[in-house]
């Protein structure tokens, strides 16, 4: 099976950089083109480079296309003619719709969308499908993804929120922490990468323990902050004035989400 991957940004070197470090494939499998072809890091014995977009998809089996919204359009337009007849589409952008990639090229398409925790192989990285895709296409791209961690299938419609859960999250989670250690330190003189270390231990084993031992939030809550200790006038806090920031985050994301969608819509009808 032959692997192309389209745009060499963020996305698609992560890409590129665990497809070829799994060991599955060699040079002659593993395809990548760039829209400037000199950013591309040359490593002739791992990958082949492509002149262009519709070389690589006359060689793919499976055609990862990782650029922004606002240049699909073109590059699925460029595409069309040399496509393989079986070949699997992989969009990873989750906020373009089928119903518009469709517009352009109507095959067997997927969006995927993936997580910064990639990085170490602990993605849970999201799928969705066309009704074009069966179940041996779903079984090789969940394979394919397992370079990355692990693999969610959502159906179209929850991947807008599926990703505020997985992909976005390490940002909201980081920003969140942040906030915390750095009022931590107006009260304490241990130094802010101390701070910042025992936070994030913290924070990794409270997550394994609830995992482990199948604890809820509550769970945790209940057995830390003791009726009229000192936990429970912190978590009181945040029960009485957090609901309202992560309101208004999930309102504002969601929001970004949906003109996202729509000048990707205005884009394709250009
Ligand atoms: N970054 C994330 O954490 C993340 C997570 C999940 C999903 N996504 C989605 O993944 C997609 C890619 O995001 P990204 O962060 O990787 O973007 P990026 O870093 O901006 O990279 C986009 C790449 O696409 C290339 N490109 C643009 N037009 C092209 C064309 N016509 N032919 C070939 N290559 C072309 C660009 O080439 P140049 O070098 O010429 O600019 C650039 O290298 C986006 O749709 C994004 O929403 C991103």
């Amino acid at each position: 099976m032959n692997v192309g991957i389209i745009g060499y940004g963020s996305m698609g070197k992560m890409l590129l950089d665990k497809f070829a470090a799994s060991g599955r494939f060699d040079a002659n499998s593993l395809y990548i083109a760039n829209r400037t072809t000199g950013k591309i890091a040359d490593a002739p014995d791992r990958y082949t480079i492509c002149r262009s977009n519709s070389e690589l998809a006359s060689k793919a089996d499976v055609v990862f296309v990782c650029v922004r919204p606002v240049d699909m359009k073109s590059v699925l337009s460029e595409i069309k003619g040399s496509l393989k007849e079986n070949a699997l589409l992989v969009s990873l952008n989750g906020n373009i719709p089928f119903e518009l990639l469709g517009s352009i090229i109507s095959t067997k398409t997927a969006k995927v969308v993936p997580s910064v925790t990639a990085e170490i192989d602990r993605s849970q990285t999201l799928v969705c499908y066309n009704e074009l895709v069966g179940s041996d296409d779903k079984a090789m791209l969940e394979e394919l993804l397992g370079c990355i961690g692990t693999v969610i299938e959502l159906p179209e419609k929850e991947l807008g929120m599926g990703s505020e859960l997985v992909s976005c999250m390490p940002g909201f989670i980081a920003s969140i922490f942040d906030v915390i250690c750095t009022s931590a330190q107006k009260h304490t003189a241990i130094p802010v990468r101390q701070i910042v270390k025992m936070v994030l231990n913290t924070l990794n084993a409270a997550s394994e323990l609830m995992l482990e031992k199948e604890m809820s939030f509550g769970d945790v809550v209940t057995r830390v902050a003791t009726k009229g200790g000192i936990t429970e006038e912190g978590t009181k806090v945040v029960y009485e004035m957090f609901p309202e920031t992560a309101d208004k985050l999930f309102e504002n994301t969601l929001e970004k989400r949906r003109l996202t969608a729509v000048n990707a819509q205005k884009s394709f009808a250009e």
